[in-house]
């Protein structure tokens, strides 16, 4: 990302924390704050060694194309983390996920660049049922760092009729992980941003 474009972004995000959290400026000069990104399950479907790669999409896969963006910042709320590990995987539109293939498709995994910023281009899941209710349109995430504890969470869609009864995305800690989706881009792809913000161990 260009730079000024990444600074813009950068104090979007400070302004964006008041809506779930709050920087203090302490004594010493210091930013702390109570950012950080909530965890969710796991679920049954992560597989290690994902490959590292940006786009997630290839000829024939069903599906809107969306851009998944972010950056990943330390516990100061403002510091952005180069080099931490940005995992993701989620179903296809059938509600499938790939456990077993090589291809490990819808799975990437690739690491922040110097300004702490990741970029994927995959697809909306689709939908999977969890007993007798669908689970919501969901992303899963784990994003690793050292020094950093681990965050295992998965971020929702705004307007998804299936998350008031979604035990773990209608819980109060996954607001700020149920995103809009925006037309932002140019070539007609769905944007979704999400920061993650991780906390030292
Ligand atoms: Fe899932």
């Amino acid at each position: 990302m260009h730079r000024k474009k990444f600074i813009l972004s950068s104090v979007m995000s400070a302004i964006a924390l008041t809506t779930f959290g709050s920087v203090i400026r302490e004594s010493n000069g210091e930013f702390k704050g109570d950012c950080e990104t909530t965890n969710d399950i796991l679920g049954p479907f992560y597989r290690p060694n994902a490959p590292i790669r940006s786009d997630l999409t290839y000829d024939g896969l069903k599906g809107n194309r969306i851009i998944l963006k972010g950056s990943v910042f330390k516990s100061d709320c403002v510091t952005p983390l180069k080099n931490a590990l940005v995992e993701i995987w989620h179903c296809n539109t059938e509600g499938e996920y790939d456990n077993e293939s090589k291809d490990f498709r819808q799975r990437a995994s690739l690491k922040t660049n110097e300004n702490g910023e990741y970029v994927f281009k995959t697809i909306l899941p689709g939908k999977y049922l969890n007993g007798e209710l669908y689970r919501p349109s969901h992303i899963h995430y784990r994003v690793t760092k050292s020094n950093c504890k681990e965050l295992i969470s998965q971020i929702y869609f705004k307007g998804d009729p299936h998350i008031t009864k979604d035990p773990w995305a209608s819980d109060k800690r996954a607001k700020q992980r149920v995103l809009q989706i925006t037309p932002e881009d140019i070539n007609g792809n769905l944007t979704i941003n999400f920061d993650i913000y991780l906390s030292e161990k």
